[in-house]
């Protein structure tokens, strides 16, 4: 399962990429409304820094036509834009186009497998069930996304499953676990994930013996 970075922070994606561990970014409307850059000027930075990783920008056109008119001027900003696409009818249609073009698009929102199988329909590269915030209501975020992996491989299709709203870093064992191709995780969480007590405590041991030695 590849690992994606969630956030429309520089710094976080300049520090987080020198793990080399990541490779693709998602960003949205709330995450780019925290930065302190023009979204323009947000998705070309991004756009240089992780290149040639792909990073979802989002249009935030509601109709096709509008929808299909960001989507190629969010693509002329650099090759590896994804362009993000909410999961409705104009969306679909949209996606539909800018698939015949070669426009790749990431199906945001997402939140069941009938969206995911309207999304691949449409020819999306990318579709992103949206695990956190089905936790957040109650239902099960993770049962969504495997059903939606499970679809995908009886079908053999082609877009990929990107796990979507991760919260913590059970939300990405489970995500490989039900085989999504990439999750897209907050640096909060890249941080969490690398952690355990047991490798701190080890790192102490095994420095403070080796003094010991290297004398
Ligand atoms: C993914 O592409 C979205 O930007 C993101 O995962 C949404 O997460 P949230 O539900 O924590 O806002």
């Amino acid at each position: 399962m590849e690992l994606w970075l969630d956030t429309a922070d520089c710094d976080e994606i300049r520090e987080g990429y020198a793990w080399g561990v990541i490779s693709g970014v998602t960003t949205n409307p709330s995450l780019c409304a925290k930065q302190n850059l023009s979204f323009l000027e947000m998705v070309k930075t991004v756009c240089a820094i992780v290149d040639p990783s792909p990073v979802s920008a989002e249009a935030i056109s509601m109709k096709r036509d509008e929808i299909v008119a960001e989507a190629r001027r969010l693509a002329k900003i650099a090759p590896n834009v994804v362009v993000k696409i909410p999961c409705m009818p104009e969306g679909l249609a949209a996606t539909k186009e800018l698939a015949a073009e070669g426009i790749r698009v990431n199906m945001t929102l997402a939140f069941t497998p009938n969206q995911a199988l309207l999304a691949a329909a449409a020819g999306a590269s990318f579709v992103s069930p949206f695990l956190g915030r089905l936790d957040d209501i109650g239902e099960d975020g993770i049962a969504a996304l495997s059903d939606i992996c499970e679809i995908y491989e009886r079908f053999d299709v082609a877009t990929k499953v990107v796990a979507a709203s991760i919260r913590h870093p059970l939300h990405v064992t489970q995500s490989a676990l039900a085989g999504a191709d990439i999750a897209t995780i907050p640096f909060k969480v890249f941080k969490m994930m690398v952690k355990h007590p047991l490798t701190e405590r080890g790192i102490e041991t095994f420095l403070a013996d080796w003094e010991k030695v290297s004398k």
